[in-house]
């Protein structure tokens, strides 16, 4: 028999999705008073989170992103981390958040982190929509959480599987036609 694939059920909802985006950017807000961020998303799962968060920074706030190779058409990561499209603006002593959509081994942002430290910035953090510590292959410290979540393949709210996906206006996991 031939498996499908199919979004499942909702798990968390666009009105979840925003408070909590509410929360994270009033807390950027207060912990970076007086001063300018930088928020670098990773194409292209993290650009529904940004443009929430991003609305709940009361600072002068810019947009730069980055683009990374991680798993193909597969579920599972290649551990293989490839920069695709590197950042438009210098980051020296600047104020860096960077966005993403869900960390899941943390291979690709400990990655990432390591790369865009030795461009000096004054300081690097992460926000990540989702964090599935079920996954975890290498140490990474995560400074602002959406939601943790259990160990499932999560689609929608722009994470996708082969580039499926990304438009649903809600978190929801991948259900195979034999589940
Ligand atoms: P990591 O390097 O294993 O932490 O995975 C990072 C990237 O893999 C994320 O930015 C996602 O693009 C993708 N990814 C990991 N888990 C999932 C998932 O459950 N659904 C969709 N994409 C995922
Ligand atoms: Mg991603």
């Amino acid at each position: 028999m031939i498996r499908t694939y199919s979004a499942g059920e909702v798990m968390i909802d666009q009105q979840r999705i925003y408070e909590r985006a509410r929360e994270i950017g009033k807390q950027i807000t207060r912990e970076f008073k007086g001063e300018e961020v930088l928020l670098v998303g990773i194409l292209k799962g993290a650009i529904l989170w940004l443009s929430d968060i991003i609305k709940h920074i009361d600072l002068d706030v810019y947009i730069d992103f980055m683009s990374v190779s991680s798993y193909g058409a597969s579920t599972k990561s290649s551990g293989v981390v490839k920069i695709i499209k590197d950042l438009d603006v210098p980051i020296e002593d600047k104020n860096v958040i960077i966005v993403e959509d869900i960390v899941d081994s943390g291979i690709t942002l400990a990655y990432l982190k390591k790369y865009l430290q030795g461009r000096g910035p004054k300081c690097l953090k992460i926000c990540t929509l989702l964090d599935k510590p079920a996954g975890r292959r290498t140490e990474i410290e995560v400074d602002y959480i959406g939601f943790t979540i259990e160990d499932k393949f999560i689609v929608g709210y722009g994470l996708d599987y082969n580039q499926k996906y990304r438009n649903l206006p809600y978190i929801s996991y991948l259900k195979s036609s034999d589940q």
